[in-house]
This record gives structure tokens, C-alpha cells and sequence, in this order.
């Protein structure tokens, strides 16, 4: 009895020790086995944005599609099979888009230290350098996180729609452990990048029975909105910049926010609680108020953890 007892006790203490050590994250994780790591992602993201202003911001939204779906396990990256239909054919694949820069940076980093850098880190690596490198702040990455080797399209249903309100929106974050205040600080991720019509007709086009266009916007933005994106819209890549300075990440975002020219129903929705409208205010305010929250909650929505198995040796398909 007694001995049973302590083989399972030791098997308790040892399988806690064994999850711990696959869960913890670290920022000098790899600086033995590849100290290069870092310095070769940045340089595939520079690259990459001397020719396409856009990669930044389709960096950034591919870290937060990736953690929200079975955490942050690269997931977002797999390629369809015949058998499955990955993430990235999901609905709201719209915009997901760069996935090449990933895969120059494996592609850079199997050669020097083969089968050692996860695809899921540097994922989370480009989508600091994007910011980074658009004027925003940098920070310490945890680093360490396993592939996962599942994806699939219907799972992307999970993620928050544009349509979203504000107790919407909470639920899904909660549910990954992320708080109100990450809400308001990680949709300013909205300060980078563009959208399709699709995203925001319900704003511009039958908001309600007597209303065409959501009162909430600013009359001549709503137009202007409008007159890109006509009722039955035709142009595949018509849409509108989610600030007016989508190359830049600055506070502009919740500036434009408190003047009713937000895309997203989603993003005028931080304005209908007083504590997220609180938040909005001060992050439009003051930009080193916005960048220490964002880090904050970028390192947060980075640790949500995928329990991946592997580190894949090429990122669209798995070991
Ligand atoms: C709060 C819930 C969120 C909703 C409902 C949402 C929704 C969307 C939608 C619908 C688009 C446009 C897709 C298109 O029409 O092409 C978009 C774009 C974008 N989102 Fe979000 N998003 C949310 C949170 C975030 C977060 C947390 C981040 C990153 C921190 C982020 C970063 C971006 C970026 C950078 C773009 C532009 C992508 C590009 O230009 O390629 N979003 N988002
Ligand atoms: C993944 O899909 C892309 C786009 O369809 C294709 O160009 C690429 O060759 C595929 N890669 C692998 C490894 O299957
Ligand atoms: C996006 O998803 C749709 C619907 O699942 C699919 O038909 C389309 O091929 C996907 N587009 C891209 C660019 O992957
Ligand atoms: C948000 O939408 C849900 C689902 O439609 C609804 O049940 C809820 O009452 C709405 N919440 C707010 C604050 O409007």
C-alpha cells in the first residue's frame, strides 16, 4: 500500500515537473541552441516590408488568429490536405495573408540550427517585429512553444466576428483568459491595416429598418465608406484602412474611435461600457499609455498555451 502510494506521489511529482517544463515559456529560450533565432526573423519581416507595406499588419492579425484557435501551436500556418481543411481556408481567411515571410525565416533557421525553432514562436517573434518596425514598441518574447499538429477550418468560427458587441467580445476573450482591458488595449492592433467591404457592410448598408447606416459613425465617414463599398459590391479588394495611418502603429486608432470613425462594429463597441470607454479614452490620450498595455497584453495572448508536440521542420505541413 504504502509503496503505491509513493510511486504514485513520485509519478505526480514527476509528471508536474514534465508539464511544467513543456509549459513554461522563456525569452533566453533559445540562446544556446540558436542564438541567431531572433536576429533571423527580424531580417525575413525587414525584407519582406521593403516590398509589401502590408506584411506588417497581416504579421500581426496571424499571431492573434493563431492563439485563438487551440492557443498559440502554429496551427494557422498548416496547409489544407485532402483530408482536412485547414485554419487558413476558414471563413474568415480574408485577410490572412504573408504567410511566405514565416517560412522564409524556418526556411533561414533550418539551416543553421535544424529542427530547433518552432513555427508557433516565430510567429510570435514576426508579430513583435511588426510593430516594432512600424514605429511601435518592442518587447522580450517568451519563447518555447510546440507546433501543434491539427487545423481546421471550421474551428475559425471560434473566433470574435466584426459584428461582435461588447459582452460578445468579453466572452471570447475570457474564455482564453484575457481580460477587458486586453480587449481595449489588443484591438488597437486595429492602428495597422486594411479591410473588406465584407467586414463592415453591416455598418454602411440595412443597419436597421429605418436606419441605412449605423448612427453611430461619423455622417461623412459613413459616406465615404459607402461610396467605396456600394450595397452590391463587385471589387474583390475594395475596403477601407482601419486608421488613417495603417502603416503606423500609433494611438491614432482610438483617436478616430471617440470621433465615430471606427471600421468594426466591433471596435465602436468599446465605447458602449463605461470601464472599456475609460480605457479608449486614456489609450487615445496618451500613445505610452496605449504601448505599455498593448506589450502587456500581447505577451498575455502570446501564453495561451496550444500543447503542441513538435517543432515542425517545415511550417505548412506537419512532421
Ligand atoms: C476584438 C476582436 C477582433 C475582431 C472582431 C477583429 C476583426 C477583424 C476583421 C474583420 C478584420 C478585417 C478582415 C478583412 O476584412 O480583411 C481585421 C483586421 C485586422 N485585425 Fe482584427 N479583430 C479583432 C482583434 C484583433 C487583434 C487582437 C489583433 C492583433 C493584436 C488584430 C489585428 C488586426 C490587423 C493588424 C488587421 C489588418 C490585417 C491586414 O491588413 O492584413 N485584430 N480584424
Ligand atoms: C501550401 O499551399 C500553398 C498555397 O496553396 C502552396 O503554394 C504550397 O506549395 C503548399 N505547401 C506545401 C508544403 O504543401
Ligand atoms: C477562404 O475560405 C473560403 C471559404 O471556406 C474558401 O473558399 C477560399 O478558398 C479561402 N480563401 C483563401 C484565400 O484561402
Ligand atoms: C449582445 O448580443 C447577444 C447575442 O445577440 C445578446 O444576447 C446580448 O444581449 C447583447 N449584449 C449587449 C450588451 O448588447
Amino acid at each position: 500500500m504504502a509503496a503505491i502510494n509513493l510511486s504514485s506521489l513520485l509519478l505526480g511529482v514527476f509528471m508536474l515537473i514534465l508539464f511544467n517544463g513543456s509549459n513554461a515559456l522563456s525569452s533566453n529560450y533559445y540562446d544556446q541552441t540558436c542564438p541567431m533565432a531572433e536576429a533571423t526573423v527580424t531580417s525575413a519581416v525587414k525584407k519582406a516590408m521593403l516590398n509589401d507595406k502590408t506584411v506588417p499588419a497581416a504579421l500581426l492579425r496571424m499571431q492573434f488568429h493563431d492563439c485563438f484557435i487551440r492557443g498559440c501551436d502554429g496551427s494557422v500556418l498548416l496547409n489544407s490536405t485532402r483530408k482536412n481543411k485547414a485554419e487558413k481556408d476558414g471563413p474568415p481567411n480574408i485577410s490572412l495573408h504573408a504567410f511566405y515571410v514565416i517560412d522564409n525565416a524556418k526556411k533561414a533557421l533550418e539551416a543553421m540550427c535544424p529542427g530547433t525553432v518552432s513555427c508557433a514562436d516565430i510567429v510570435a517573434l514576426a508579430a513583435r517585429d511588426a510593430v516594432h518596425l512600424s514605429g511601435g514598441p518592442s518587447w522580450a518574447v517568451p519563447k518555447g512553444r510546440k507546433d501543434g499538429r491539427i487545423s481546421k477550418a471550421s474551428e475559425t468560427k471560434q473566433l470574435p466576428a466584426p459584428l461582435f458587441n461588447i459582452s460578445q467580445l468579453q466572452q471570447s476573450f475570457s474564455q482564453r483568459g484575457l481580460s477587458i482591458n486586453d480587449l481595449v488595449a489588443l484591438s488597437g492592433g486595429h492602428t495597422l491595416g486594411f479591410a473588406h467591404c465584407s467586414s463592415f457592410q453591416n455598418r454602411i448598408h440595412n443597419f436597421a429598418t429605418k436606419q441605412d447606416i449605423d448612427p453611430s459613425m461619423h455622417q461623412s465617414f459613413a459616406a465615404s465608406l459607402q461610396s467605396v463599398c456600394p450595397m452590391h459590391n463587385k471589387v474583390r479588394n475594395a475596403g477601407a484602412n482601419l486608421d488613417s495611418t495603417p502603416t503606423v502603429f500609433d494611438n491614432r486608432y482610438y483617436k478616430l474611435l471617440l470621433e465615430g470613425k471606427s471600421i468594426f462594429t466591433s471596435d465602436q463597441a468599446l465605447l458602449t461600457n463605461p470601464t472599456t470607454k475609460t480605457l479608449v479614452t486614456k489609450f487615445a490620450n496618451s500613445r505610452d499609455e496605449f504601448e505599455k498595455a498593448f506589450v502587456e497584453s500581447m505577451i498575455k495572448m502570446s501564453n495561451i498555451d496550444g500543447g503542441g508536440q513538435e517543432v515542425r521542420l517545415n511550417c505548412r505541413v506537419v512532421n
